[in-house]
């Protein structure tokens, strides 16, 4: 039997993928608080849904501000994060403030005030270089990043509140998420959001190694349908979920399938490998299939197609 959703909250709300998931939320019926310190969001993120929504501006290091916008809801959704892997191993003591302190925060706001279930957003990145291919969730994490060590960290919270203080959590370990709304205006933002820029403005991208480095990028649409399944499945409280594609892509040609959209001819400057990357990333996604009925939809020349689009309107209103 299926939960209901009930009162939501989305921590990171005003975000690439918690704007996704709040606007599915209220699509839903949802009632909706989007809780955001703004440090990577945008408000207009949340332009189609600002007025059915409490959007509160406040950060999850604040335990008060945490525990009033958690009062009275069922289901919590956790994107809120520094989500950029270089970022952390810039800022290893901030990032895990807000990556490891501030998740247990939302766990511990989540406890007091009676929430039945939290959706965490882990990461493929806990994998780190496991040789074996496609990644599944039974191979032991290896971390390369402050970045990878929180989200790991951040399962074993999440877990352990499962266990120990009854609060049904649930680990959602996406891939390479791509889709409208992604930042790109920062050297820390998706690759996708970068290649997108670069291409519309017809400047030469930079390419971090060989390039033969490969990603299993997911579509954000999918990642929401993950998300609505992790809090509505009723038994797969203390678990954790890949989700992506099952299929990869070389960073190269990623590059060129963006270039051919935007009818840019320029070929990529080669640098240095970025340290704590990872060399190649594709999902197993047989258990969330199986245990959550996951299946994503969207194949990837039609999400790079509806991503350029969306960058293209974007750069007009930039
Ligand atoms: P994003 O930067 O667009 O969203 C993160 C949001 O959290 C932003 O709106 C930001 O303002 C907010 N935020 C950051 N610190 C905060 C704080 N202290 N208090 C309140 N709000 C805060 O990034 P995203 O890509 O939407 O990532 C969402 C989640 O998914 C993150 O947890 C990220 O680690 C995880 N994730 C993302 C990807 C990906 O490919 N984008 C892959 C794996 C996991
Ligand atoms: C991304 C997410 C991270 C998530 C992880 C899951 C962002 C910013 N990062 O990390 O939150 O947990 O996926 O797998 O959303 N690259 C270039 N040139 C560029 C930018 C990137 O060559 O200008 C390369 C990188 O070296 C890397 C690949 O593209 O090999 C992907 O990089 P990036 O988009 O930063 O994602 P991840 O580090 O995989």
């Amino acid at each position: 039997m299926a939960l209901t959703l009930g009162k939501a909250l989305v921590t990171g709300g005003a975000g690439f993928i918690g704007s996704h998931i709040a606007e599915a939320l209220v699509a839903q019926g949802c009632e909706v608080t989007v809780l955001d310190n703004l440090s990577s969001g945008r408000l207009a993120n949340l332009d189609v849904i600002r007025e059915r929504i409490t959007f509160v501006e406040g950060d999850i290091e604040d335990p008060e501000v945490l525990s009033s916008a958690a009062r009275g809801c069922d289901t919590v959704f956790h994107q809120a994060a520094v989500v950029s892997v270089p970022q952390t191993i810039h800022q290893p003591v901030t990032s895990a403030a807000v990556n490891d302190l501030g998740t247990i925060k939302v766990l511990e706001a989540a406890r007091q005030n009676g929430v039945r279930r939290v959706v965490l957003a882990s990461s493929s990145a806990v994998y780190g270089d496991v040789p074996q291919l496609p990644k599944t969730e039974a191979m032991a994490p290896s971390p390369l990043s402050p970045y990878a060590i929180q989200k790991l960290t951040n399962e074993f919270y999440a877990e352990l509140y499962h266990r120990m203080y009854a609060l049904q959590t649930v680990c959602l370990r996406y891939f390479n998420v791509y889709g409208p709304r992604q930042d790109p205006s920062s050297p820390y933002s998706g690759v996708i959001s970068i290649f997108m820029r670069k291409a519309l403005e017809n400047q030469q991208p930079m390419i971090y190694g060989d390039g033969r480095q490969t990603r299993d990028f997911v579509f954000v649409k999918d990642v929401v349908q993950a998300n609505i399944l992790a809090a509505t499945h009723e038994s797969v409280s203390g678990r954790v979920f890949n989700i992506g594609t099952s299929n990869s892509v070389e960073i190269n040609a990623l590059w060129y399938s963006i270039a051919a959209l935007a009818g840019c001819i320029l070929s990529p400057e080669h640098v240095d490998p970025r340290p704590g990357d990872i060399v190649h990333s594709l999902a197993s996604i047989q258990r969330a299939k199986e245990q959550l009925g996951f299946q994503p939809v969207h194949d990837f020349s039609e999400g790079l197609q509806k991503t350029f689009e969306w960058y293209r309107q974007y750069a007009r209103k930039e």
